[in-house]
């Protein structure tokens, strides 16, 4: 049996990104196959077309795309937590933008009873890696300031609500034209980069999340307080920690059930609510990467696919 899957044959730009027809994956021991209903576009998506496939050890054709929601089709030896027909949401490691996807039984959850397919698409890869950043890395706690260095992307957004829930107080740095949109979700202090140097704006920090990189990684180390924690979803640390005083960790997302299931509660207690930026068919997944590149977008982007 075939299926649609989006693919690239070789690294570079939109131009290698092809919908074509491939084999419909087979669930292993431990493994479930999802007939896909949408699918997040993340950052990460056209970093692999780039060419950062080949660092993370990925062989091509690579099957794009890393988060799934759907129904289970099938499972694999030794699954027995689901049932066929089950509506679900999880990462994949590939081959996300597809009809057909196969997840790891150990990295699903079911989904929120109260989203629809295209805003649960929007939580498992970002809501993951804000979750893992803030809590399993950076140790944050209730009363503790927080600041995250670009709050209105993916997983900004987030990771912004989830901190507030924690009881955390937290410094949203985003462009002016995302203010209403960031102090919407919970933000206790706004600064638009646009306008004056954050670091200047603000100070004795307790931890900062890093979702921007570059220099803005760089510049985020001056609003900490000594002894504070950076942790970043970007950057490649190298010397920080001793030159700043400060601990610094890179937090590398892992998909986990138990990560996502922790959303999919607060999610379903309508404390957290992921938002959805612009909605593409499966057929134009050039467009969703292109505009995910262009890195202006509030919360997500989703594919949805039809069977
Ligand atoms: N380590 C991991 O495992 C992991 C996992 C997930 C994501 N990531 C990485 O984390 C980063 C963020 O991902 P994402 O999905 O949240 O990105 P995103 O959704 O594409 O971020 C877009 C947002 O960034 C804002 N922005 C642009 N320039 C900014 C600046 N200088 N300062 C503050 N905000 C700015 C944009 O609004 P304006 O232009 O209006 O400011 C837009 O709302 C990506 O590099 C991604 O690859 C890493």
């Amino acid at each position: 049996m075939t299926m649609k899957s989006v693919l690239i044959r070789a690294y570079g730009s939109n131009e290698q990104v092809e919908l074509a027809d491939v084999a419909r994956p087979v669930p292993n021991a431990n493994e479930v196959l999802i007939r896909v209903q949408a699918a997040g576009v993340n950052p990460i998506d056209w970093k692999i077309r780039d060419g950062a496939g080949q660092r993370m050890g990925k062989t091509l054709p690579i099957q794009l795309g890393s988060e799934v929601v759907g129904t289970i089709e099938a499972l694999g030896a030794g699954v027995d937590r689901f049932r066929e027909g089950e509506a679900v949401y999880a990462m994949v490691s590939s081959g996300g933008f597809a009809q057909y996807a196969i997840a790891q039984a150990n990295h699903l959850a079911r989904i929120p009873n109260n989203l629809d397919i295209v805003h649960a698409a929007a939580l498992p890869l970002a809501g993951t890696t804000a979750w893992q950043a803030l809590f399993d890395e950076a140790g944050l706690s209730a009363g503790q300031r927080l600041l995250i260095t670009n709050s209105s992307g993916g997983v900004g957004s987030l990771a912004l609500q989830l901190a507030k829930v924690h009881g955390a107080h937290v410094t949203a740095v985003a462009s002016g034209r995302n203010e209403a949109f960031v102090r919407g979700l919970g933000a206790d202090a706004f600064i638009d980069y646009t306008r004056e140097p954050f670091e200047e704006a603000v100070g004795d920090i307790d931890v900062v999340l890093d979702t921007m990189g570059g220099e803005t990684f760089q510049r985020a180390f001056k609003c900490l307080r000594k002894g504070g924690v950076m942790v970043t979803v970007v950057a490649f640390p190298q010397d920080e920690a001793e030159r700043f005083g400060v601990t610094v960790k890179r937090s590398a997302t892992l998909p986990s059930a138990a990560s996502l299931a922790q959303i999919t509660t607060l999610v379903e207690a309508a404390k957290v609510v992921p938002h959805v930026e612009s909605v593409f068919p499966l057929a134009e997944v050039r467009q969703a990467l292109a505009l995910s590149e262009a890195g202006r977008t509030r919360g997500k982007i989703v594919l949805t696919v039809s069977h």
